[in-house]
């Protein structure tokens, strides 16, 4: 569990609007340098949205190129990007891998709502010389970055082959992820915020979760099965976690995240009527 109080309101319905719009960019615009005022907010909401203690995110605005590697030579490889976001974890914690993508989605809706464009790598990039730009201690490990910059107008022939011509943004119908509360009972925030949680991205787009709907919240699982890539499934439920909680709290339902063991991931629970009186009087 966390505590609310530590770190910045989230901008809900702006984060909100951006799970809608983000889609994975690797191909940037080399004549568009980032605006001053976006890489000043960009800075900011990646010192300020740090929920969890061993989680943190940084923003690097040199030798971007360097950083990110092909998948077979340079193909699939990011292009151009202008700077990237570091997403670092201390490898001592349990939950280092949920908590690192729950604060990295953060930013890089931000990043979006701001107009920037981004991609989440935890495979294609060089771990070691982002330690060598950045201050890792030994305990901690980059876990992803993206770039960040402004998308190339069009994709390139190389972009629509890493997403499939567009597949890769399909998402698996709600209907096969979801057990618990029969549908028909589910309050309209339920369905509100599984579909947010059901658009998250992930690597491969494997989309490694599901979900279970109870009367006072609702619990992610990690699906086991299927490829690793060397990149914990974890992390993207830790994505579909921040969407899920983005999209209640913009439906007027605020609750608090329990981390559970495998293949549980965690529950979030929807505070009582009493429970949120007693936040808003104390000035939450
Ligand atoms: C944790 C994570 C790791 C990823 N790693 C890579 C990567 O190494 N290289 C890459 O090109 N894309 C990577 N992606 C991007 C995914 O392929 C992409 O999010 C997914 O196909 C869904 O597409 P969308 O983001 O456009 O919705 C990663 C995404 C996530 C969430």
């Amino acid at each position: 569990m966390y505590n609310y109080q530590k770190y910045m309101d989230i901008p809900f319905s702006r984060w909100h609007l951006a799970i809608e719009k983000r889609r994975s960019r690797r191909h940037f615009d080399p004549s568009l340098p980032i605006a001053p005022e976006a890489l000043a907010a960009l800075e900011k909401v990646c010192n300020q949205f740090a929920p969890f203690p061993r989680a943190r995110s940084r923003l690097v605005t040199e030798s971007a190129e360097s950083v990110f590697k092909g998948f077979i030579g340079s193909f699939g490889k990011v292009k151009d990007a202008p700077a990237f976001i570091a997403f670092i974890g201390n490898m001592g914690d349990p939950f280092v891998h949920e908590e690192v993508g729950y604060t990295g989605e953060g930013i890089i809706l931000e990043a979006t709502a701001l107009g920037l464009n981004t991609c989440w790598v935890a495979g294609s990039f060089k771990p070691e010389m982002v330690a060598s730009l950045l201050e890792v201690s030994s305990k901690e490990r980059v876990l992803a970055v993206t770039p960040v910059g402004y998308a190339r107008k069009f994709e390139s022939w190389e972009e629509n082959l890493m997403t499939g011509f567009g597949r890769s943004h399909k998402r698996v119908a709600l209907s096969k992820l979801v057990r618990g509360l029969p549908r028909e009972k589910w309050p309209d925030w339920v369905n509100i915020c599984l579909e947010a949680a059901r658009l998250a991205p992930s690597a491969a787009n494997r989309q490694p979760w599901s979900f279970d709907v109870q009367d006072d919240g609702i619990t992610v699982f990690v699906r086991t099965m299927g490829p690793e890539f060397n990149v914990s499934k974890r992390l993207d439920c830790g994505i579909a976690m921040l969407h899920l909680e983005v999209a209640a709290a913009d439906c007027g339902r605020r609750g608090q995240w329990e981390f559970l063991p495998s293949p549980q991931v965690a529950k979030f629970k929807i505070y009582s009527q009493s429970v949120l009186l007693a936040l808003t009087l104390g000035g939450r």
